[in-house]
């Protein structure tokens, strides 16, 4: 029977402390009732204004397409590299009894994996219909503590504070998924305990000059350079100087020259305005010999002491490397090439984009050219 409450002491019990925390994304009334709220107890609350249908439930972009079923989340399995270091660090982080927010929960593997290993409550959130999936698979495998919640991350609110905010937002040339590092310092900053963890910790940008004839010719200008089959497509190459590609690659460790840093993450405390920046690094030749252009890597900390590495020296991981073709320049012995690297989102479509220049000074600095703007997709 209800009773009013018009003195006395309120506060939210066990059961509205659930609801309300599963309502701060928007989801699917009928999964409410999986939690034990019925469709009477919403229609009181509608009734009194206190919730309101919202149809962005499904994903909102286009961006998040790619996403949606197995063939990208298969990918990301396959890649054991990237999976077992995301475990270890799991493994080593997640104490008995925590709690856990996996942001951008895909599959829900590192959901999965925190509550393997004894974590009392991991939210998954996923944008996309993957969510489905990440439920049915933690419901099968017993996983009790993994509780999936579909929609955008950034507005998800916990219940209670975590101590752990963990998420995989790395795309192939690193940057692409800035926005899904924007959700993932949301969920930080609104649920991570003071004293709380994030996996992973860090990262650093790296880019590599490169003298490779087999990556120039295959993917950079040398394939138009010369006629091919007694045909000249040199016209080729001057449409793509102008609109520039980008290749993922598995190129070979013997092709990189010099590799310098061009930015540096702080997932603790950072924030998505990290990912745009401008950068000026130089590269020296130790001997003579061509440059043809850059390949982009990182190192992902994971946690104090683990390292993911995908430079071509390291284990392949399902990113590889990413080609940057520019036009051949000869290099002489302690010659240098000076690059400026900026990132910024392309004004039609707000896709990540990477601008290259080579600023030659004509003192012992190679090259000198246009921008380069290769956009991340
Ligand atoms: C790189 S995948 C990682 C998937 C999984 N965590 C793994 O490690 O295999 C990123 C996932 O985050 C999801 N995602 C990206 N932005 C999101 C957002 N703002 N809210 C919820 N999910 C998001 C994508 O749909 C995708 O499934």
């Amino acid at each position: 029977m209800l009773r009013n409450m018009t003195s006395g002491r309120i506060g939210l019990s066990a059961a509205g402390r659930k609801l309300l925390s599963s309502l701060k994304v928007p989801r699917e009334a009928s999964e409410l009732e999986a939690i034990g709220v019925s469709g009477e107890i919403l229609g009181v609350l509608q009734a009194h204004g206190l919730i309101e249908r919202q149809d962005n439930t499904r994903p909102p972009l286009d961006l998040y397409d790619a996403f949606n079923g197995w063939k990208s989340q298969r990918g990301m399995l396959v890649d054991h590299a990237r999976t077992t270091a995301f475990q270890r660090a799991i493994e080593a982080v997640v104490r008995p009894g925590d709690r856990v927010i996996d942001v951008g929960t895909g599959s829900g593997v590192l959901a999965m994996l925190a509550a393997r290993a004894g974590a009392a409550e991991v939210v998954g959130l996923e944008v996309t219909d993957m969510a489905r999936w990440a439920d049915r698979i933690a419901r099968a495998n017993g996983l009790d503590a993994v509780r999936i919640v579909q929609g955008d991350a950034g507005s998800y609110e916990a219940a209670d504070p975590a101590d752990v905010v963990m998420g995989e937002f790395i795309g192939m040339s690193f940057l692409e998924e800035w926005r899904h590092y924007a959700a993932f310092v949301q969920v930080r900053d609104r649920n991570l305990k003071p004293a709380g963890t994030v996996i992973p910790r860090a990262a650093r940008l790296l880019l590599s000059a490169i003298d490779s004839r087999k990556l120039y010719y295959e993917r950079g200008y040398g394939f138009w350079e010369a006629p091919a089959y007694g045909i000249d497509f040199s016209e080729v190459r001057e449409s793509e100087i102008h609109s520039p590609q980008r290749y993922i690659v598995s190129a070979d460790h013997s092709a990189i020259v010099c590799t310098r840093e061009i930015a540096t993450f702080d997932f603790r405390s950072g924030s998505e305005r990290d990912y745009f920046f401008t950068s000026t690094v130089e590269f020296i030749y130790p001997a003579a010999g061509s440059f043809h252009g850059f390949i982009g890597h990182f190192e992902l900390d994971l946690m104090p002491g683990l390292v993911l590495g995908t430079g071509p020296a390291t284990r392949e991981t399902h990113w590889h490397q990413s080609y940057f073709p520019m036009p051949a320049v000869q290099v002489p012995a302690g010659g240098r090439v000076l690059v400026r690297a900026r990132t910024f989102l392309s004004p039609a479509d707000d896709r990540m984009c990477l601008g290259l220049t080579l600023t030659g000074d004509g003192a012992g600095q190679v090259g000198d050219s246009q921008e380069a703007v290769f956009v991340l997709e």
